[in-house]
């Protein structure tokens, strides 16, 4: 039988309980002709306390597209277009995730394709509150962020009213999806940006291991687990002074983050191990062990020098080191082609989950942009923040105690 679980569909550096909120489905196969295997039939639910493609495992493709909303009469009619919008996009990102067509003049291009773990995730930005006259519901976690100083940020390709976040498990599932949100918006929205990326695939590998990004390293190993008792306080927002409308809700930080790949691969294999302060083959620390096993950030070498160095990546972004800021960083890659100057336009589009962007982001970014051994090497292209709410009960839809 081709029964799937979200552990069979590549954890993919994420280690998911019941969390992840995914049902395989098995309806056809007891027609073998029909059948969809494991990655195709496995479903995320929509509705459920936090959105999902949160605690989701990795997809192997995903687009993120932000929009403005179109000028309004006033923030009254805006906030009225805001939620005949919300409305749509909650039932089209329910019926996606569910494997149906769209409700209105479906593309066809998902069409003999499961669910494919489809996740469809809707955040706001810091503008979106001014323009539909919710100034006073919004959060003061959604302040700008600061500047650091080894910002390259193009504003055009930043923030924006409004944030959707696609994930799949198949390429055709996932641009289903992005059309179907892009002409969802109408008259009501336009794209600001909108950018596209991806993972391994499951099944890529004899067993779900954690991703690689495109220096070749493995990354998301340290990334806090929803088994472990505090995961839920770091990552989504606590009840204490939140507003009502944020109950089951986090903070996306989103990053375009250029890599210098040229320079990386010039580098040798113990010089690249050296910026980040584990190795290569399979991310274990440099002071020795498994992938799993505890830094030793005191260790030292037969030379008396730190064997993870003072600037090493792991050393610098490590909670220990940071008054115990934590994030789910939850990234995809990017490929968008060959720049003018000859170099490839790839690296990460970093996401990271947190209950507070001054606890998460932000302590970590301004360690790293005082002088991470990995900054000569990656630019900071653009920069987003996201209020992104709770997850919707069935026949609510996303925002809907913000806007109602
Ligand atoms: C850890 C790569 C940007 C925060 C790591 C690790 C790698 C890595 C390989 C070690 C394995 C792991 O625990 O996941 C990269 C690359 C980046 C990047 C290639 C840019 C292209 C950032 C940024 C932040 C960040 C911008 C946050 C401001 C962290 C954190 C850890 C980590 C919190 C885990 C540290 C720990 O818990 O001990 N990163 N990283 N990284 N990185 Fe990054």
């Amino acid at each position: 039988r081709l029964l799937g679980t979200v552990g069979a569909a590549g954890a993919a550096g994420l280690a998911i309980g019941a969390a992840g909120g995914a049902v395989a489905h098995a309806s056809t196969a007891d027609d073998p002709a029909t059948a969809l295997t494991t990655v195709g039939s496995t479903e995320v639910m929509f509705h459920g306390k936090h959105q999902p493609g949160i605690t989701t495992p990795l997809q192997s493709r995903g687009h993120l597209i932000a929009f403005d909303l179109a000028a309004a009469a006033g923030p009254a009619a805006a906030r009225k277009d805001a939620i005949a919008l919300m409305r749509r996009w909650s039932v089209t990102a329910s019926r996606l995730m569910a494997g149906k067509p769209a409700a209105d003049g479906d593309t066809g291009i998902a069409l003999d394709a499961g669910p494919s773990s489809l996740t469809v995730t809707f955040g706001f930005g810091r503008t979106f509150f001014g323009r539909t006259g919710l100034a006073a519901q919004r959060p003061a976690a959604l302040d700008p962020l600061p500047a650091f100083s080894s910002d390259q940020l193009d504003p055009r390709r930043s923030e924006g009213d409004l944030w959707v976040q696609i994930g799949a498990n198949d390429g055709l599932v996932a641009f289903h999806a992005l059309r179907a949100i892009q002409k969802d918006a109408g008259k009501a929205a336009r794209v600001r940006w909108q950018m596209n990326g991806f993972n391994r695939s499951p099944g890529a590998t004899a067993h779900p291991m954690t991703a690689r990004n495109l220096m070749g390293q493995v990354d998301g190993t340290r990334n806090p687990k929803p088994s472990e008792p505090d995961f839920d306080q770091r990552i989504f927002v606590p009840a204490e002074g939140r507003p009502g409308w944020m109950a089951g809700g986090s903070y996306a930080v989103v990053r375009r983050i250029r890599m210098l790949l040229d320079n990386w691969e010039r580098l040798s294999v113990p010089e690249q191990e050296q910026v980040i302060g584990r190795r290569k083959s399979d991310g274990a620390p440099l002071t020795g062990g498994s992938e799993t096993t505890e830094l030793d950030l005191d260790k030292t070498g037969p030379d008396g020098k730190l064997i993870v160095a003072d600037n090493a990546h792991a050393r610098i972004s490590a909670p220990e080191q940071n008054g115990g800021a934590a994030m789910l960083r939850r990234p995809y890659s990017f490929h968008d082609g060959i720049a003018a100057d000859g170099t490839p336009d790839a690296g990460l589009l970093f996401i990271c989950w947190q209950a507070d962007p001054l606890k998460g982001f932000v302590p970590v970014q301004r360690k790293l942009d005082r002088g991470d051994a990995l900054s000569t090497f990656i630019h900071h292209e653009s920069s987003g923040l996201f209020a992104v709410p709770g997850g919707p009960e069935s026949g609510e839809y996303v925002g809907q105690r913000l806007l109602e």
